[in-house]
């Protein structure tokens, strides 16, 4: 396993922009996006090129939809100032890198991903049968390797596309880490770290390959980690020596699972833009009232004496989602003895979507009266994420041999 430990490790994600950021994306995604950005360096992209992989034929709604999930992103508290915020198609690098790639990519393995056949049943209005859209989990490859990130914020529904990443570079390293004279020149590298530091890696490492010591092996990452004297080049040597393998180029990222949203969707079933039960980060006051007010309760519920029974009403989940102990007791036993109406039991959940919301609506009407300082911080971000992007790609171009001047 190529593994950086993850105390060190950079996270990376990205999100498509195909339409209005709901609360699902808020508690699913968001929130927490926002919790890692305070423990790790974190990249965080606007996925536009993987939009155009479903959407070529109506590529308009990109630009509008970039623009909002950005504001949207820094109204509910993504920091430019802890994460780094960028574009897909502002560091084009990622496409050479998908490229390379794609030389090394069996197709096998790109038509293995369940999401491949499952996103075209999903999609019948959309003609998918496309180069890009079978290609669009490699390009998620190279978004993640490109910035060597470790820990990759992911649903369960991605886990497969990390999984994937993780191949490609196992591959990449396989084919184009190996170098004559590999042993000898990890012993070199190893001297270079000065002697005490040469000494401890020596140690690990033997810790590890004769007694499988998995705290040794994270010790002499760690310790890799802090040489800052030794070239990249000789880095990689040691981080792939550890392992026995050749010098580890890419190295290889870990899911980050997000906890499953408990976020439903007015129907109850999960909030999703295609099942039409979303409420949007930015949907008017009143017409998130009304939603709430008409979504259905337990259909047990016919006349307001009837008793009913939270498990089997989406309201509940919203409670779960919302509400403190005391007020679910309250909804939980008035609405089985009848105590409470429908309408009584939503209350608190209106409030508390919208108390949720308003500071975030604020924050948006803010940020469009800005859209100058928008546009700079997602510039600045582009410049830093094109600088990580450009160094690893001179790697890989030097182990590709397509180094020609
Ligand atoms: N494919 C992801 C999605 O549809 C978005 C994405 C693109 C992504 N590149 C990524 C997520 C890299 C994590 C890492 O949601
Ligand atoms: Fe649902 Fe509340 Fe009505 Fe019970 S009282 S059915 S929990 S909305």
């Amino acid at each position: 396993m190529n593994t950086f430990p993850t105390q060190h490790a950079r996270v990376l994600s990205g999100m498509r922009p195909t339409g209005r950021l709901h609360l699902g994306h808020y508690h699913g995604v968001l929130k927490n996006w926002i919790e890692l950005q305070h423990q790790y360096e974190c990249f965080f992209f606007v996925a536009d090129w993987h939009a155009l992989t479903t959407h070529y034929e109506d590529p308009d709604i990109i630009p509008d939809s970039v623009w909002e999930m950005v504001i949207d992103w820094l109204a509910v508290g993504i920091n430019p100032g802890e994460a780094k915020l960028f574009i897909q198609s502002q560091v084009p690098a990622h496409a050479e890198l998908h490229l390379l790639l794609s030389m090394i990519t069996p197709l096998g393995w790109l038509e293995r991903v369940p999401s491949y056949k499952d996103q075209q049943e999903k999609l019948k209005d959309r003609d998918l049968a496309t180069y890009g859209f079978l290609g669009y989990p490699l390009l998620q490859a190279a978004d993640i390797l490109i910035y060597k990130a470790g820990l990759v914020p992911v649903g369960e529904d991605q886990v497969a596309h990390v999984e994937l990443t993780r191949e490609v570079a196992r591959r990449f390293n396989h084919i184009y880490g190996r170098e004559p004279g590999f042993e000898q020149k990890a012993e070199q590298a190893r001297k270079k770290m000065g002697k005490k530091s040469a000494k401890l890696y020596s140690q690990y490492h033997k810790a590890y390959t004769e007694q499988g010591d998995q705290a040794a092996l994270e010790a002499a990452r760690a310790l890799l980690e802090n040489q800052h004297n030794i070239a990249v080049n000789d880095r990689e040597r040691l981080f792939g020596f550890l392992e026995g393998g050749g010098r580890m180029i890419l190295p290889e990222p870990q899911p980050l699972l997000t906890r499953a949203s408990k976020m439903p969707g007015l129907d109850g079933q999960k909030m999703s833009k295609s099942y039409g039960n979303v409420i949007s980060l930015r949907d008017e006051p009143a017409a998130i009232e009304k939603a709430l007010k008409t979504m259905p309760t337990d259909t047990n519920r016919i006349r307001r004496t009837d008793p009913g029974d939270p498990a089997r009403c989406p309201v509940w989940q919203f409670h779960e989602v919302y509400s403190e102990e005391s007020v679910k007791t309250w909804a939980d036993e008035g609405c089985r003895s009848a105590a409470i109406g429908c309408l009584e039991c939503k209350q608190p959940v209106i409030d508390a979507v919208l108390a949720e919301l308003k500071p975030i609506q604020q924050q948006v009407r803010e940020l469009e009266q800005q859209p100058k300082l928008v546009r700079t911080i997602i510039a600045e971000g582009n410049e830093l994420a094109r600088d990580v992007a450009q160094q690893t790609m001179e790697e890989v171009r030097r182990a590709m041999s397509l180094e020609l001047f």
